[in-house]
């Protein structure tokens, strides 16, 4: 059976009108990225880092889906084999569209104690010193998964990666790791590897094809391709 595995970044929310981080007025020009994502800034200056994110998960409980986002939902249900979606993206979009999805850098939508480790739905302004509901510790962040954190569902992925016939990436620069190289993983077990992106990235070397575009337009016609 075919199994096929995507793993998108924050281009295929670009056309939502959310900022991606590393283009041109992308949001780590606009935010020194130890200051926001990093446990070091959190713990230097939580309300920076609150505000931060309660103005990303703002912005994202208003962003509408694309093109792009809608197509990928539409291959989950109807493709006849396996879709397996892991994302980087933190801002809901796969979900409202329907998706089945593997956040490997956590929710804008999640609450983590960073006592106890219990998670809850975040209210959609967060404050520094929160209170955890299960332990009551005043230690509530956001379940985003920081710099020098290791992301989420590391060993579901590489099992998948190992199954896989197509491992896709779209909209990611490939400059974050473990992301960046889940694709030599699916090389190293025979599958094969398509990029979608608007240019070239820092791993484009490795995929065997290119759809270059926006993803609203490159990601519909790939899911109209594979389905028909
Ligand atoms: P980047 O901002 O690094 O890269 C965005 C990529 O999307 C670039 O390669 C763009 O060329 C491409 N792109 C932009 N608009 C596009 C469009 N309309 N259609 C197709 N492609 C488009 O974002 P990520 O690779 O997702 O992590 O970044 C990876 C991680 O770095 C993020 O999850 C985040 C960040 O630091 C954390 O916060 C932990």
């Amino acid at each position: 059976m075919e199994k096929i595995v995507i793993l998108t970044g924050a281009g295929l929310s670009a056309e939502s009108g959310l900022g991606t981080f590393r283009d041109e007025g992308g949001l780590w020009a606009q935010h020194r990225i130890e200051d926001v994502a990093t446990p070091e800034g959190f713990q230097r200056n939580p309300r920076l880092v609150m505000d931060f994110y309660n103005a990303r998960r703002e912005q994202a409980a208003q962003a509408q889906l694309n093109a792009a986002h809608k197509a990928l939902a539409r291959l989950q249900k109807e493709f006849p084999g396996e879709v397996i979606i892991v994302t980087q993206n933190v801002d809901g979009l796969h979900e409202k569209a329907g998706s089945a999805v593997i956040h490997m850098h956590g929710a804008l939508d999640g609450a983590l104690c960073a006592a106890c480790d219990h998670r809850w739905q975040a209210p959609l302004r967060m404050a520094p010193g929160d209170a955890c509901p299960k332990c009551n510790a005043p230690a509530a962040r956001p379940d985003i998964v920081w710099f020098g954190e290791i992301p989420y569902h590391m060993e579901e992925i590489a099992a998948h990666l190992a199954g896989c016939t197509l491992f896709v990436a779209i909209g990611t620069s490939g400059q974050v790791y473990p992301a960046a190289g889940f694709v030599q993983e699916a090389l190293m077990h025979g599958a094969q590897t398509v990029e979608i992106n608007l240019n070239a990235t820092d791993v484009s070397g490795a995929f065997q094809t290119h759809l270059i575009g926006p993803a609203s337009q490159e990601v519909t016609r790939w899911v109209e391709n594979l389905l028909n």
